[in-house]
């Protein structure tokens, strides 16, 4: 662990593995025989959760990226983002998975869902490892959950406090 802040692990290397790999088998099985995936990883917190999620799949799958500008969405009361890195893929007539590290008030999700329905996906569904339902300023779908968590600063595993902390392996609320 880094030094600086008091962190508490909330959840661990080995339960944060079960609960990818649990997740990458759910999804197997529901894409399974439906053509290929396009895995949207959103820039930047979720790539730590994308490429181990991506690692457990047993299906034919395409890893895309996105980048938000969240600031926007946390400033501004309708929620806008910007993007700032599109994807290079064509999504239309493909069944599309998002990745989220978090869902937080859901915001940056449900601009990003307006902005790829529009693209006009095959399906549109979202994978978040964290859920914190009772920060939630807009409802949005979230269709596979690693773990409901409490309003707590939560950090590692690619989620971050001023950039640091990405690289624990572990998620630990920052005290
Ligand atoms: C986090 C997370 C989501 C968003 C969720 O990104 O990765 O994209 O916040 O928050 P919301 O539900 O309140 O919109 P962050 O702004 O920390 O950027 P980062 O991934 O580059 O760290």
């Amino acid at each position: 662990m880094e030094q600086g802040h008091a962190l508490e692990v909330l959840l661990t290397e080995e339960e944060i593995a079960d609960k990818v790999s649990f997740l990458g088998e759910q999804i197997s099985r529901d894409y399974a025989g439906s053509g290929e995936l396009v895995l949207v990883a959103v820039l930047r917190g979720s790539v730590y959760f994308a490429v181990d999620l991506s690692r457990c799949l047993a299906i034919p799958f395409v890893l895309d990226f996105i980048g938000i500008s969240s600031y926007a969405a946390k400033t501004d009361p309708l929620g806008i983002v910007r993007i700032t890195k599109d994807l290079d893929t064509n999504i239309a007539s493909k069944n599309v998975l998002l990745v989220e590290d978090i869902v937080d008030t859901g915001l940056t999700l449900n601009y990003l869902l307006k902005n790829l329905r529009t693209r006009k996906p095959l399906s549109l569904r979202v994978c978040a490892l964290l859920d914190m339902p009772a920060r939630r300023i807009v409802n949005v779908p979230v269709d596979y959950r690693g773990f409901e968590m409490p309003d707590v600063y939560v950090v590692g595993y690619g989620l971050d406090y001023q950039e640091r902390y990405r690289n624990l392996k572990e998620i630990a609320v920052l005290k």
